[in-house]
């Protein structure tokens, strides 16, 4: 009988991605969304990928008696992979409690069900946001955790803190903690994506939407950093390859006897590209220029960070393999498929 997984956020960027791939694994797949920052249409489009729709829950995970009730309703749950979180670096800021309530009580409610459950392990998104502005690239999971810049950034150090103090008081669970680089790009078949409300935040959705027209022009925050043409330097990952990497996490976790009760994986391609670079990526794989302009600084931003990804590529056996081309291509026909 196929393992039940259940997906939080499962209808959002990362979530729909991973749902794809748990499927097409195998896996029986469970999602809850409080469908905060995605629309219920993404069921449609992992259906049309996999065949399959995943079972699913509308319920807010901060409200331990819908999960109790979904726990309930669906019995047998293996294994989880929490993605429901509020992600808006800047938001964070302006909202903190907000950030500490949806992505630590969050986290705290799914601890505490796993065990009376028969939930045997649970896979966190974390982020390299936790090292903060490293001492030397790449980076590997042995660097220090620096100070967090963001309410949102300390959500992930805390989230690390309390499963591992968890574990360590003798809970029943296992957990891999996976810290992503930037996931960018969307599934080949252009049936899934990332699905920005309003203006976006993070770099690739703000390309495209400036290659569509949606946006006059993208701003490069900043040509003046010590990276060889200026601009910032991110480890962009592929959404398809990271999703993959979910789908070997929980299979360890869950089939194995013989790992820790806690593991910590970069996941990242191992190479740095910068705003320019990426801009001229997208050109050389697309045909379609990207109208930008240089402008300040971004506060808070990290000058340059990549991923040491070895520990993922040997004790996980995953490597990061879409070509940058491709998930451009497929970031722009993922665009290329949005209402105007
Ligand atoms: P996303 O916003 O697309 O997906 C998160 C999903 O969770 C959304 O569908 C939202 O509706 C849902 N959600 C939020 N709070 C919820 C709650 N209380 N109950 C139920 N559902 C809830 O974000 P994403 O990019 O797919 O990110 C997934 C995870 O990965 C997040 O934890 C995020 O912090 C982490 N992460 C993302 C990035 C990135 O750049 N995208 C980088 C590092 C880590
Ligand atoms: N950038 C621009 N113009 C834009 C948007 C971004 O030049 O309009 C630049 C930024 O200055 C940065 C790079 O593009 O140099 C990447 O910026 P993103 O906002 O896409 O990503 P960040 O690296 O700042 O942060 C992202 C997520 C965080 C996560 C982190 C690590 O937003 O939540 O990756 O995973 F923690």
């Amino acid at each position: 009988m196929a393992q039940k997984i259940l997906v939080t956020g499962g209808t959002g960027y990362i979530g729909s991605h991973t749902a794809v791939e748990l499927i097409e694994a195998g896996y029986e797949v469970v999602i809850i969304d409080n469908l905060s920052n995605s629309n219920i249409e993404v069921l449609d489009g992992i259906e049309a990928i996999t065949g399959v729709r995943p079972v699913f829950f509308k319920g807010d995970c901060n409200n331990i008696e819908d999960l109790r009730r979904l726990f309930t309703e669906n019995p047998g749950i293996e294994g989880i992979i929490n993605f429901a979180a509020s992600k808006a670096v800047g938001e964070s800021v302006q909202k903190p409690l907000l950030y500490y309530r949806n992505n630590l009580a969050t986290l705290i409610n799914l601890l505490d069900l796993m065990p009376g459950f028969g939930v045997k392990g649970i896979v966190f998104s974390s982020s390299c946001t936790v090292y903060g502005e490293p001492d030397k690239n790449p980076i590997d999971e042995t660097a220090p955790i620096k100070p967090a810049t963001s309410p949102y950034g300390n959500t992930k150090q805390i989230s690390e803190e309390i499963i591992t103090d968890y574990i360590a008081s003798g809970a029943p669970v296992k957990s891999i903690i996976l810290r992503y680089f930037n996931p960018i790009g969307a599934h080949p078949s252009g049936k899934i994506g990332e699905l920005p409300i309003g203006v976006p935040g993070n770099l690739v959705p703000y390309m495209t939407q400036a290659a569509a027209g949606i946006r006059p022009m993208l701003t490069v925050f900043g040509d003046d950093y010590n990276t060889p043409d200026g601009s910032c330097i991110r480890d962009y990952i592929d959404v398809v390859d990271l999703a993959k990497a979910h789908v070997i996490a929980m299979r360890r976790m869950l089939d194995r006897n013989d790992t820790d009760a806690i593991e910590i994986f970069n996941l990242g391609t191992g190479c740095g590209v910068s705003v320019l670079e990426l801009i001229a990526a997208f050109k050389k794989a697309t045909g379609v220029d990207i109208p930008y302009k240089i402008g300040p600084r971004r506060a808070g931003d990290i000058e340059k960070i990549w991923a040491d990804p070895k520990k993922a590529n040997e004790v996980l056996g995953w490597k990061a393999k879409v070509p940058i081309d491709r998930t451009m291509k497929n970031a722009w026909q993922w665009q290329c498929s949005l209402p105007k």
